[in-house]
């Protein structure tokens, strides 16, 4: 089959569906692909490196399948094959006409946007990739009108105090921009009704402000319900307070399927200092806060700055471009699972089932319900919680656990009565280091398991020593097991510093 890719026809979009890296991988899947002239040319693609990647420039829209990032504009669809497979942002939600448009050319249309956000389909959300880029991108938005530096400094000119940024929501959006401004060296506070946020925070150096309410419960599915009034008021307490302090507010809020929750008010905003900086990344779903205009900055009486712009991923094109394309090559391998180019369809698999909304020209939409789970089960605020009975711990019967302990003592007893007097010393240190060594590792968290692997490198790189001291011994049982021990600490030894290493990695910055 061949796969086509479409220049985007929304004015001012720089996206593309595919880039240059993601061809590559299209065509590993069997696919011949076709690439609109000047259609990565926004973002930094031109056409000879699709044509060195193993593309053909042409005329896209008519391929079997057309990518694109929006939807296709009224004159691309007049040029669409019947049949076809067209793949973009389609809003299925809001966009009824659309909808209906497509069904009547007889396509089969895969909305990105409908990806359901489960942990199987998070290689093709395009809503996460894309609210990823925009958080950060609301950072960098902020910092290019905020008249400060965002990190604090002492310098022979005076000293300068750190911004402070205050993040409100955060999910997906939310924590890419805390991560940004944190980076940056801002002082970073970000706020949410689910509770189970607050690590995430910590965990990149932010501080969680939380809203004083019996209402903030662990979310079953990831996401907020409508807060009630009373939660609403308690939160609107806590903006007010902080906005009065901030210097940049970030607002993410969003609740699927509803407009955006109005979070802070006019008068919120006029108590900010001057300078400060509003960056409202729900504009185009009715905006955080008021005074926000979709797409424009607006700079109130005080000075203060609010961004509602509604093309934060699409000021980072390459990058946007680069994570979209392959949000549709994993798409792509999930409907070709031979490898062969041709596009299968199974309306059974759920993932594949929500993304359909139109089937060779019938509207499938929506979906039934996929459910979610971000978060442990069994704790949603809505349903009254079984009480749970601890099982009976296991435990045999006395006299079983009182004989086995005599028999231990005894045998333990006649060891030691046995034994030569430098043995018997031994033999102590060996029995208490299992009873520390129990108490001490046993109880050490899992998170933690790694660094005590490095610590008990040095253990067993004293066992090494000792093992191989022994080597030279005359019998042969003593020198067989003196390297079976150095070949196990060695194991230990080298295993440890592998998996501290790769650990390591993971917080390096830049290629390792
Ligand atoms: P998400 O669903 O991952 O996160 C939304 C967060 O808002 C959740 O953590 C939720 O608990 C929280 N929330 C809900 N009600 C709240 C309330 N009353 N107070 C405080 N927090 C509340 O959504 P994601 O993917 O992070 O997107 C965030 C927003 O960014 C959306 O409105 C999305 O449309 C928008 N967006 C904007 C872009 C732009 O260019 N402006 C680009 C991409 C996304």
């Amino acid at each position: 089959m061949i796969v086509g890719v479409v220049k985007e026809g929304r004015p001012g979009e720089a996206r593309v569906a595919a880039t240059p890296a993601t061809v590559g991988q299209l065509r590993k899947l069997g696919y011949d692909v076709v690439v609109e002239p000047g259609a990565g040319a926004a973002a930094t693609f031109p056409d000879e490196a699709y044509l060195q990647a193993g593309a053909d420039v042409g005329d896209a829209v008519k391929a079997d399948v057309v990518l694109g990032v929006n939807a296709l504009t009224a004159e691309q669809r007049a040029l669409v094959r019947p049949g076809a497979t067209v793949v973009g942002i389609l809003g299925p939600a809001t966009d009824a006409t659309l909808l209906a448009e497509l069904a009547r050319l007889g396509v089969t249309a895969l909305a990105m946007d409908a990806v359901p956000r489960i942990s199987r389909a998070q290689s093709l959300d395009v809503l996460s990739s894309m609210a990823n880029i925009a958080g950060y991108r609301a950072v960098i938005e902020a910092a290019n009108v905020f008249g400060r530096f965002f990190t604090g400094q002492v310098t022979a000119a005076g000293k300068v105090p750190p911004a402070t940024v205050l993040v409100a929501g955060v999910g997906v959006a939310g924590l890419a921009a805390i991560g940004a401004a944190g980076s940056l060296g801002a002082i970073v506070r970000a706020t949410d009704p689910r509770p189970e946020v607050a690590d995430q925070v910590r965990s990149l150096g932010g501080e969680y402000l939380a809203v004083p309410s019996a209402e903030a419960e662990v979310s079953a599915t990831g996401y907020a319900k409508e807060m009630s009034d009373d939660y609403n008021a308690r939160a609107a307490r806590l903006y007010a307070e902080q906005l009065r302090d901030v210097d940049i507010v970030i607002t993410t809020a969003l609740i699927p399927g509803r407009p955006a929750p109005r979070l802070i008010t006019a008068e919120m905003v006029a108590g900010m200092k001057p300078g400060s900086v509003v960056v409202d990344l729900a504009a185009a779903n009715g905006g955080n806060v008021e005074g926000t205009v979709a797409g424009e900055a607006v700079v109130t009486g005080n000075g203060v700055t609010i961004l509602g712009y509604t093309d934060l991923a699409g000021r980072l094109p390459a990058q946007a471009s680069q994570l979209y394309g392959t949000n549709v090559v994993n798409l792509l391998k999930l409907l070709t699972p031979q490898a062969d180019g041709e596009l299968v369809l199974d309306l059974e698999d759920p993932v594949q089932r929500s993304i359909t909304v139109v089937r060779g020209g019938e509207i499938t939409w929506p979906p039934p319900p996929v459910s979610v789970s971000a978060a442990p089960a069994a704790t949603t605020a809505d349903q009254p919680r079984a009480p749970v009975q601890a099982p009976e711990p296991r435990q045999r019967p006395v006299a079983v656990r009182v004989t086995a302990l005599a028999s231990a003592a005894a045998a333990v007893f006649l060891l030691v009565a046995a034994s030569p007097a430098a043995l018997r010393g031994h033999l102590t240190v060996f029995a208490l280091a299992i009873v520390i060594g129990y108490y001490v590792i046993g109880h050490v968290h899992h998170a933690l398991h790694t660094p005590l692997m490095s610590v008990t490198n040095a253990i067993s790189g004293i066992i090494v020593v000792g093992a191989i001291l022994q080597l030279g011994s005359p019998s042969l049982l003593v020198t067989s097991l003196a390297a079976v021990a150095v070949l196990v600490a060695a194991i230990n030894v080298f295993g440890g510093f592998a998996v501290t290493r790769r650990m390591l990695g993971m917080f390096r910055r830049g290629p390792a």
